[in-house]
């Protein structure tokens, strides 16, 4: 068969072709002598309309009794469809029944759910129109980002899950430990929760391993889960999420927010270009700027201002903040969002942040009080992108980690990297959900990722 995707039989309509498709009833409505079926099986936002007459042998036994969330397989050949609405159906000669959907206890009816009932049932909700559009720009997103990079000349390394080192040294890891019985027959074991000789956790950031494969393959970049343990139940926070970590030789922190600039132009094209039905809806149904938010940040460069320039304007600024501002303190969501949306109403670079808030591997300035790195603050999101320009110094990185109480026995691979051939390099993390958030303008970052996992709360 030569198409068994309704996307495909959209987009190409080949009428009067023999037609044999599967999927799952959406809604059906008779009329006098036939009924009309609604099929979607997921390669898309539409459905297929299909016409079952009432010559069809088991039109009574069966199609009648059909509701949504039915498994079907359908054959028939295509036709102009004489009605508004849709341009082509399928006339059916045949529809068999895989499976019922009792509508007296299917979850999913007709009418609209609230997000957070959907949560409830996070394996049935990839079957409504929000949640499955979410997932197909989740998927072509995800391509897009190694196409990017893959066009850029960058090698695409898997940095490991388990990890026995903290990259962001802010103690937010999930322990890793083996069941008991198979540790007693390990031997030399420290402690009998080490299944590895030491501690391990869940990474937080595959940073410093990528930072690895930079000092030797140039540009380098890896894009997997993460794990943060910090009891932080915003919309904005997740336990797992996924991080695009770039990491590149001989780019200094300016070719670092270059790259982020483009890279993040790049992902708003494409998706403009590749995923229009589906971002449609949520223009449609959930923000009438949409399209105007993502046009801004193709058409103008993104501003930016060191930390100390943000602290000032925000003293400045006539706004009432639940946190003080003040030299040297975190910029809170507050903070970020004022300075994105009200002060420069597009997206936002702050660089140069106190060294003493950020962690040990960033590049010290001359100043000997800030760090070289930046952050990308979007509006209506903030926080999308940390990075910096690393400490390639052998000497000045070894006091800044003493001078944190970091082991250096630990870091001594680290610190090989600057024995050896050390050179300037810089990267950043763009935190693939909160993106994904702005693409759809989904209020909670529990609807961009197919099984949340947040404090309290693991489906499955
Ligand atoms: O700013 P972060 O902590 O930076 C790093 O981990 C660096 N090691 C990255 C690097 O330079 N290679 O995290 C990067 C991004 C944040 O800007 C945010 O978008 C996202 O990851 N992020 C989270 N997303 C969802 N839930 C959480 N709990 C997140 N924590 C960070
Ligand atoms: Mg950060």
């Amino acid at each position: 068969m030569q198409y068994d995707r309704i996307k495909d039989i959209l987009a190409k309509e080949p009428l009067n072709e023999k037609i044999e498709i599967r999927g799952w009833l959406r809604t059906r409505r008779d009329a006098k002598d036939f009924s009309f079926l609604e099929l979607n099986d997921g390669s898309c936002l539409a459905n297929l309309q299909i016409i079952a007459s009432s010559d069809l042998g088991n039109y009574q036994d069966v199609i009648v009794k059909l509701h949504t969330g039915c498994s079907l397989k359908v054959t028939g050949e295509l036709k102009e469809s004489p009605a508004k609405g849709q341009k082509i159906e399928l006339h059916a000669e045949e529809i068999d029944i895989y499976g019922w959907a009792d509508p007296e206890i299917y979850p999913l009816q007709k009418k609209r759910h609230s997000y957070e009932f959907l949560r409830t049932i996070a394996h049935l909700r990839p079957r409504t129109n929000s949640l499955g559009a979410i997932a197909r720009i989740r998927s072509s997103l995800s391509f897009s980002v190694h196409q990017f990079f893959h066009t850029h000349g960058f090698v695409y390394v898997h940095t490991p899950i388990i990890t026995t080192i903290d990259c962001e040294g802010a103690g937010e890891m999930f322990k890793v430990v083996a069941p008991e019985d198979v540790l007693n027959d390990i031997s030399g074991i420290q402690s009998n929760a080490d299944f590895f000789g030491k501690p391990a956790n869940l990474t937080v950031s595959g940073q410093l391993q990528a930072e690895v494969y930079a000092m030797a393959l140039g540009k380098v970049y890896t894009f997997g889960p993460t794990f943060r343990a910090e009891n932080s139940n915003t919309s904005r926070h997740l336990a797992e999420f996924w991080m695009v970590e770039p990491e590149m030789a001989f780019y200094d922190l300016a070719d670092n927010m270059n790259l982020a600039e483009s890279f993040l132009k790049y992902l708003v094209r494409h998706t403009l270009e590749n995923d229009s039905e589906d971002l449609h809806l949520f223009a449609n149904f959930v923000d009438k700027n949409l399209y105007r938010k993502l046009q801004n940040i193709l058409e103008e460069p993104f501003s930016r201002i060191t930390y100390t320039e943000a602290i000032k304007l925000l003293q400045k600024s006539p706004q009432k903040f639940d946190f003080p501002v003040e030299w040297g303190t975190d910029l809170q969501a507050e903070h970020e969002r004022y300075l994105c949306e009200e002060i420069f109403d597009r997206p936002l670079f702050v660089t140069d942040y106190p060294r003493d808030i950020k962690p040990f591997y960033m590049r010290i300035n001359d100043d000997n009080a800030t760090v070289a790195a930046m952050d990308l603050l979007l509006p209506g999101i903030g926080e999308i992108i940390g990075g910096s320009q690393r400490e390639e110094r052998y000497d000045v990185l070894v006091s800044r980690m003493q001078e944190m109480h970091l082991n250096l026995d630990e870091y001594n691979w680290y610190l090989d990297l600057r024995r050896y051939g050390t050179v300037i390099h810089s990267g950043f993390g763009l935190g693939f959900e909160r993106f994904l958030q702005f693409i759809t303008a989904m209020k909670n970052i529990r609807e961009v990722i197919p099984f949340p996992r947040t404090p309290g709360s693991a489906l499955y």
